[in-house]
C-alpha cells in the first residue's frame, strides 16, 4: 500500500501549474474511438485514470502512443469487444466506451463501470438516451449489453443535468441518422470542451455549456489534434490549500472563470487572493468569516471542491454550514477530518463546522479521491506529521501531487509500506 507522509505547519510559496482536466481527458480518450483517423490529445493529465483508458483503447486493438501529456490513437484497428470488469471497475468513466463504442459499431459488451464510492451512481439516464436513439439494453451477469440496428436522432429530456449522461449521449449521437436534442443537458466545462472535439472531427454540435445541446448526424469523423482544458477541481484545491497555507502562492494555467464560484466564496470569507487572466496568487490568513455552501451543478458550487473546501471551515470563527445536494455519501471525509480536531456534526445531506479548530496530525484514510484531497489540504496545515492511507484514491485524478506541493516548500513524501 501506498500512503502519504506530511510534515505540517509550513508556509508554501512559488508556482504551481494546473495540469488538464481529468474529467475532460476520461471522455475524450474513449471519445477517439468515433474517428476514422488518428488522434491527439494535448494536456492529457499523467495519472492513473487516464493511464487505464489508454489500456482499455490498446486491449480493443488501437495504437496507442503516449509522450508525456501527449496521446495519439490509431483507432482504426480497433476490435469491437466484450470490455471485462478488470477494466471496466477502475473507473468511472469506464461508462464513455458504451456511448463511443455503441455510436462507432452501435453494439457494445461491457461489465460495470466502477469509481469512487460517493453515493449511489445509478446510470439509467445514459441507458434512457441509448434507449431513445433506438438502442436495446441487456443485462446479464453485471454484464451491459447495448444494441442497435441504426441509431436515430432523438429528444432526449434528462431527468437530473448528469454530466457522465450528457456526454454519453452526445458520443452515441454523433454517428446517428437525424437530429438530437438534449434538455436540460449539464453544463459543465468539460461537456464543451468534448464538444469542441467532436466538432473538431467533423460532428455538428451546438449549444455544448447550455441546458439544450443539439446534434446533428454525420456520416464519418476524422481525427483532429486537441487540447485539453486546464483541469479546475485541481485548480480550486490548490486555491484551497493556498488559503490555508500560502505566502504568494501563485497557480497558473487556469481559468478563473470555470472556478469562480470558489474565489467569489474565498472573497466572502475574507481571503487574500489576487486573480489575474490565467493564474491567481493566495496568500492564507489565520482567521476567516465562517461561510455556508451548497453544492449544486455547474456554474455553482462543485461537489468535487466540497470535501478540501471542509477544511478550509477550521479556520473560520463560528459556525460554518456545507450542504450536499449531488451525492449522497461525500461526507466520508468527515470522521477523518474530526481525528485531526475540527468541531463536526452532521445530519443527513448537511454538516456543520464550529471554528476555529486547531489541527494535528494523525493517520487518516482517503476513502475517495476528494475526500483524500481533503486530507492533504487538512495535513498541510496541521501541526505534526499525517499519513494518509489508501493513496491510490489520490494518484488517480491529480498529476504529481507530491512534487507539485514539494517544489512549493511542502514536506511530503509518498511511500511504500
Ligand atoms: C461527474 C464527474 C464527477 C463529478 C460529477 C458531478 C466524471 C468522470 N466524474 O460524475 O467528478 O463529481 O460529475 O459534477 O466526469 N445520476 C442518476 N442517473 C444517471 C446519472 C446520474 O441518477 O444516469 C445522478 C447521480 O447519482 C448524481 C447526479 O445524478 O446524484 C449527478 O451525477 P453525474 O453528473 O452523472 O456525475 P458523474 O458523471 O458520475
Amino acid at each position: 500500500m501506498k500512503v502519504i507522509k506530511i510534515e505540517g505547519n509550513h508556509d508554501l510559496s512559488g508556482t504551481i501549474k494546473i495540469s488538464g482536466a481529468k474529467n475532460s481527458s476520461v471522455a475524450l480518450l474513449p471519445a477517439s474511438i468515433l474517428a476514422d483517423t488518428d488522434v491527439t490529445i494535448c494536456n492529457v493529465p499523467e495519472i492513473t485514470d487516464t493511464d487505464v483508458l489508454c489500456e482499455m483503447l490498446d486491449f480493443l486493438g488501437a495504437d496507442v502512443r503516449r509522450a508525456s501529456e501527449s496521446v495519439v490513437i490509431t483507432p482504426s484497428t480497433i476490435e469491437n469487444k466484450f470490455i471485462p470488469e478488470k477494466y471496466s471497475k477502475k473507473l468511472r468513466a469506464s461508462y464513455y466506451f458504451m456511448g463511443a463504442l455503441l455510436g462507432k459499431f452501435k453494439h457494445v459488451e461491457i461489465s460495470l463501470p466502477g469509481g469512487c464510492s460517493i453515493g449511489a451512481r445509478p446510470i439509467n439516464l445514459h441507458l434512457k438516451g441509448f434507449e431513445s436513439l433506438g438502442a436495446t439494453i441487456t443485462t446479464e451477469n453485471d454484464k451491459y449489453i447495448v444494441d442497435a440496428k441504426e441509431l436515430k436522432g432523438a429528444n432526449i429530456y434528462l431527468d437530473i443535468a448528469s454530466v457522465g449522461a450528457t456526454i454519453n449521449i452526445m458520443l452515441a449521437s454523433v454517428l446517428a441518422k437525424g437530429k438530437t436534442t438534449i434538455e436540460n443537458a449539464a453544463k459543465e466545462p468539460e461537456i464543451v470542451n468534448v464538444a469542441t472535439f467532436l466538432n473538431n472531427m467533423g460532428a455538428k454540435i451546438t449549444g455544448a455549456g447550455t441546458s439544450q445541446i443539439r446534434i446533428t448526424g454525420v456520416e464519418k469523423l476524422n481525427g483532429c489534434y486537441h487540447e485539453v482544458i486546464p483541469d479546475r477541481i485541481e485548480a480550486g484545491t490548490y486555491t484551497i490549500i493556498g488559503a490555508l497555507t500560502g505566502d504568494n502562492l501563485k497557480i497558473y494555467n487556469i481559468i478563473p472563470e470555470h472556478i469562480e464560484a470558489l474565489t467569489s466564496k474565498l472573497e466572502e470569507m475574507g481571503a487574500d487572493i489576487e486573480i489575474g487572466s490565467d493564474y491567481l496568487v493566495i496568500n492564507k490568513k489565520n482567521e476567516y468569516k465562517p461561510v455556508n455552501i451548497k453544492t449544486l451543478v455547474y456554474p455553482g458550487f462543485p461537489t468535487d471542491l466540497q470535501q478540501p473546501f471542509s477544511v478550509l471551515l477550521s479556520k473560520c470563527n463560528g459556525k460554518s454550514t456545507i450542504e450536499e445536494t449531488i451525492f449522497e455519501n461525500r461526507f466520508m471525509h468527515l470522521p477523518e477530518l474530526k481525528k485531526m480536531g475540527m468541531n463536526i456534526s452532521k445530519e443527513g445531506m448537511k454538516a456543520t463546522f464550529i471554528g476555529p479548530n486547531k489541527l494535528i496530525g494523525t493517520e487518516v484514510n482517503a476513502t475517495d479521491l476528494r475526500a483524500g484531497a481533503s486530507l492533504v489540504a487538512a495535513a498541510l496545515t496541521a501541526e505534526g506529521t499525517t499519513i494518509i492511507t489508501n493513496t491510490e484514491h489520490i494518484l488517480r485524478g491529480y498529476e504529481g501531487i507530491v512534487e507539485k506541493l514539494e517544489d512549493v516548500g511542502a514536506k511530503i513524501t509518498l511511500e511504500e509500506i
